[in-house]
């Protein structure tokens, strides 16, 4: 039998699990939720999620794989025999999201080259929808595969096979490359974005608080899966990492360590980001509500705007600024493979090379909807179900299964044994009641939206398909996982 991964250093994995947490979600989701949501006042109840909701999930997971080294669903089994089709969930979770997340890797790759000649003129917005994408009216229209999209996604899943070939051994040196750049580049965007003239009208947009918000339940629930989604917690990913650690380390100081590098990128990103868009709105005489956009649009679109304005040099900055983002979202993506590839590895024993090949090539290969016609659809589909159901049930589901079932106090004593700062009883409290009574609120809450009409007022049977349907396979594929017989 193979002998389990380990870090280089405890560097290696610092780095691994910030590259797994600071991805696209941070420049182009932060930024747009925080305005939407009060600005300055968003920042307050965000670094309440955090410090609420986000570290105690990030301490619960790295204990987790740390006490019984192994991946989510190895972790689980450990737990409780009966629970390892809940680790599986974590994994699926996550497995899924992969998928298009290497779609949009793609559309970076294309980018990438685009903007050397600023291919998309002056229609940035019919470029990307209708010349990159041939984004169909409907879901149900799927449209044909589009070569190029499909090349960049082979090209994304050749980059994620090769970052994890050995496990734990090769994704410690990758990341050296794909955590520092993107900082180092995002340096030149936010000194660039701030010296801008009318960066004023952006940051004040920004950041001006409006704690009447505050108020407003929607708020919270915004700051709470924000940092959720933001801190990869919920995938199995930490989980899986942390299990390769050596055993004396420190769990508390790394939650905290990783934890705060990730917010104080998003918080960074959003000078970059809305220092640009005051400009640009300035420019073309609009107020800055009026040119942000979220989601895709706001990095395929509103940013080739901003690139086209700029006073010098745009291939470069645009050259730049999709580097930034592929580089943002490779150790994001790769993390997932190798949260599943560990799971796969912990129960049937295979080498590195026959599960990654297995790992890369299903996702691959379930990634082809999203790059036809009626792609992007199926993306936004597939992302609010797993972000919204998914992510969010199996942070709950860790909560009651580590907090009640297995006993929160025993991660507690085996954390504390090994870390220099304590937690106390407030940890268990949070885990126990804080969370839990948290997502529930929001679980039911996006529950009752969704019965009230559907996602985007996209048709009931595409939100079904690819929605509904896939939060469902989630337990059933992991009761089929767990049942099937491990190789020991
Ligand atoms: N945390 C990443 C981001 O902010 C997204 C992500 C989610 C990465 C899940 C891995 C797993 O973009």
């Amino acid at each position: 039998m193979e002998k389990r991964d380990q870090w280089d250093s405890r560097f290696a994995f610092i780095l691994a699990a910030i590259g797994s947490a600071i991805g696209l979600g941070n420049i182009w989701r932060f930024p747009y939720i925080c305005y939407a949501n009060g600005g300055g006042a968003f920042l307050v109840a965000w670094l309440v999620a955090l410090f609420t909701a986000g570290i105690p999930l990030m301490i619960l997971e790295l204990g987790l794989g740390h006490k019984t080294e192994g991946s989510a669903s190895e972790a689980f089994r450990k737990v409780n025999r009966k629970f390892e089709w809940f680790g599986w969930v974590a994994i699926l979770v996550g497995f899924f999201i992969v998928c298009y997340y290497a779609v949009i890797m793609s559309y970076c790759f294309s980018f990438v080259y685009h903007s050397l000649t600023l291919a998309w003129g002056d229609d940035p917005t019919g470029f990307f929808y209708q010349q990159t994408l041939g984004l169909t009216e409907s879901p149900l229209d799927i449209g044909g595969v589009k070569g190029y999209i499909f090349l960049g996604l082979l090209l994304s899943w050749i980059a994620i096979f090769f970052s994890i070939w050995k496990g734990a051994k090769t994704v410690g040196k990758v990341v050296y490359a794909t955590v520092l750049i993107p900082w180092f580049l995002l340096l030149i965007f936010v000194v660039r974005g701030v010296t801008l003239p009318g960066a004023v009208e952006g940051l004040t947009f920004y950041l001006t608080p409006d704690f009447q918000k505050l108020l407003s339940h929607q708020v919270w629930l915004a700051a709470y899966t924000q940092v959720f989604f933001s801190l990869s917690v919920g995938f199995g990913i930490m989980i899986a990492y942390s299990s390769f650690l050596p055993r004396k380390t420190d769990i508390v100081n790394n939650a905290f360590l990783i934890s705060m590098a990730n917010c104080a990128t998003s918080f960074v990103a959003g000078f970059a980001v809305f220092g640009a868009l005051g400009y640009y709105a300035v420019k073309v005489g609009k107020p800055v509500a009026e040119v942000v956009a979220s989601g895709p649009g706001l990095a395929f679109v509103t940013y080739p705007h901003i690139i086209s304005n700029l006073p010098f040099w745009q291939p470069l900055f645009g050259v730049l600024f999709f580097l930034m983002l592929l580089t943002l979202g490779i150790d994001s993506a790769f993390s997932l493979a190798e949260a599943a590839a560990a799971g796969v590895m912990d129960k049937w024993k295979r080498s590195h090379r026959t599960t990654n090949i297995a790992v890369c090539s299903i996702a691959l290969i379930i990634g082809i909807i999203f790059t036809t016609g009626a792609g992007l659809h199926w993306l936004d589909i597939l992302d609010n179900f797993m972000n919204k159901f998914g992510l969010s049930i199996v942070c709950l589901g860790e909560c009651i299964l580590i907090g009640w079932v297995f006993g929160s106090g025993k991660i507690k004593e085996y954390v504390n044994g090994i870390s220099e700062f304590k937690i106390g009883v407030w940890w268990d409290i949070l885990i126990r009641f804080f969370v839990p009574v948290v997502l529930g609120v929001l679980i039911l809450a996006e529950l009752l939206e969704r019965i009230k009409g559907s996602y985007m007022g996209y048709p009931r049977l595409a939100e079904f398909l690819g929605g509904w349907m896939m939060v469902l396979l989630l337990p059933i594929f992991g009761i089929i996982l767990m049942l099937v017989k491990r190789r020991d």
